[in-house]
């Protein structure tokens, strides 16, 4: 059988030693030791900074980084992350605690997410966030908490853009969306506000996630920075901050290629230049997820029995669907493709044999990797799955047939 022509982007973001994949420095075997585990995530603080560096170089200084929390609320990775970034997102009350109890000042967290619960808001309320208000009825809700507790609500409003972000793995704005409220109708409610009843902040545009075209991203930045300019106009108050958005994607699938920044960062000037925000008064946010930690995490579970079936051959381990969903498909993806894989104990053998990977779940949907070519493979073996730094752990249905939970480690 012949390998595929279209391969995954290189995985060059580790290092590895005598075959050995090193996160943080550890081999897998050192990372099982320390946690007395075999099967877990690894993140990589060095590959997470070197991450942020990027967005530092490419996207203009005047732009603010913040980090929604929700790719990977880890609470060791959030207070690595924390120093180094402008602020965090969260999108519920318990990632508003694991934020809160970081390094980050609260003025600097944004709680966004549809249909918040009435105790949600007046947690926001009484931390001091700001919360990002998703509709009519939540920001009633808002301005009734505020009064009630005494506290004046930290108020921006998410808008739902008239335009999409196209190309993107999730469209969270245009057409008909259950996020944000409408433009058309936010241009009508602002002039009309009582803007005493709350701290107004400003805007959060966000379109949507897992973005790799360079030019639908800038398309996308050049409408938001229109619609940012026409609200501005509109608000009888100073408008202290923007959140422009995010949605830079990272190479899951054969083909996909890392993000180039730089025409990003080039349309992010040329905007910067011509807007007529007043960027003394008026912050500019950016707000990522994935982008920051997902190439920095692998999954890594033992090698448990090799078998044959009817010509193929399967390897079979101790993780699975209940672990990674988004490797395994999402639960039945139409076409299921696979991350990019290794046998992390062998990364200086040829990739010579054609198998399928399968975890312990009893349904075909727990698959690890279809026809991949490793190398020759053993019980014992580590099998990886790289980016897996964003959306595992949390985003896997860890009950589902009632097998161990996942270990997860920062280094
Ligand atoms: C409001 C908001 N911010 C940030 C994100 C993070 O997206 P990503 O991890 O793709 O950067 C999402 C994703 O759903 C989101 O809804």
């Amino acid at each position: 059988m012949n390998k595929p022509a279209v391969t995954h982007q290189i995985m060059d973001q580790f290092s590895h030693q005598a075959g050995q994949l090193l996160v943080g420095g550890k081999t897998l075997d050192q990372i099982a030791t320390l946690l007395d585990k075999e099967v877990f995530y690894a993140y990589d603080k060095m590959v997470i900074q070197a991450q942020i560096e990027k967005f530092r170089a490419y996207v203009p200084h005047p732009i603010k980084l913040h980090f929604a929390i929700k790719a990977n609320p880890l609470p060791a990775l959030v207070h690595y992350v924390a120093p180094l970034v402008d602020g965090l997102d969260v999108a519920s009350q318990k990632e508003l605690l694991i934020a809160l109890q970081s390094s980050m000042p609260a003025e600097e967290i944004s709680f966004a997410g549809p249909a918040k619960g009435e105790q949600e808001i007046r947690a926001a309320i009484v931390a001091g966030v700001t919360l990002n208000i998703e509709s009519e009825l939540e920001l009633e809700r808002a301005v009734k908490a505020g009064q009630l507790l005494n506290l004046l609500p930290r108020i921006a409003f998410r808008v739902n853009p008239a335009f999409e972000l196209k190309a993107s793995g999730m469209k969270m704005a245009g057409g008909a969306k259950q996020f944000g409220i409408d433009e058309e109708r936010l241009i009508e409610m602002l002039p009309e506000l009582d803007y005493s009843e709350i701290d107004f902040q400003g805007f959060h545009i966000f379109c949507g996630s897992q973005n790799l075209k360079p030019e639908a991203l800038t398309e996308a930045h050049t409408q938001t920075f229109a619609l940012a300019e026409k609200l501005v106009g509109l608000c009888p108050v100073p408008v202290k901050s923007i959140n422009l958005g995010g949605g830079f994607g990272i190479p899951y699938f054969a083909g996909e290629r890392r993000l180039d920044l730089s025409p990003i960062g080039e349309n992010l000037k040329s905007l910067l230049g011509g807007t007529p925000i007043d960027l003394d008064t008026t912050e500019l946010v950016m707000e990522l997820g994935r982008y920051l930690v997902a190439e920095a995490g692998v999954y890594a579970c033992k090698v448990t029995d090799i078998k044959p079936s009817r010509g193929q051959t399967f390897v079979m381990t101790n993780g699975g669907l209940h672990h990674h969903l988004s490797n395994s498909g999402n639960f039945g993806q139409v076409i299921r493709k696979n991350y990019p894989v290794a046998i992390g104990n062998k990364l200086d053998q040829d990739a010579s044999v054609q198998v399928n990977v399968a975890g312990p779940l009893c349904t075909p949907l727990d698959s690890l990797a279809d026809r991949v070519w490793l190398p020759q493979t053993e019980v014992g073996d580590w099998f990886v799955v790289y980016q897996s730094g964003a959306y595992g752990a949390t985003a896997s249905p860890q009950d589902f047939l009632g097998h161990p939970h996942v270990a997860e480690i920062l280094l």
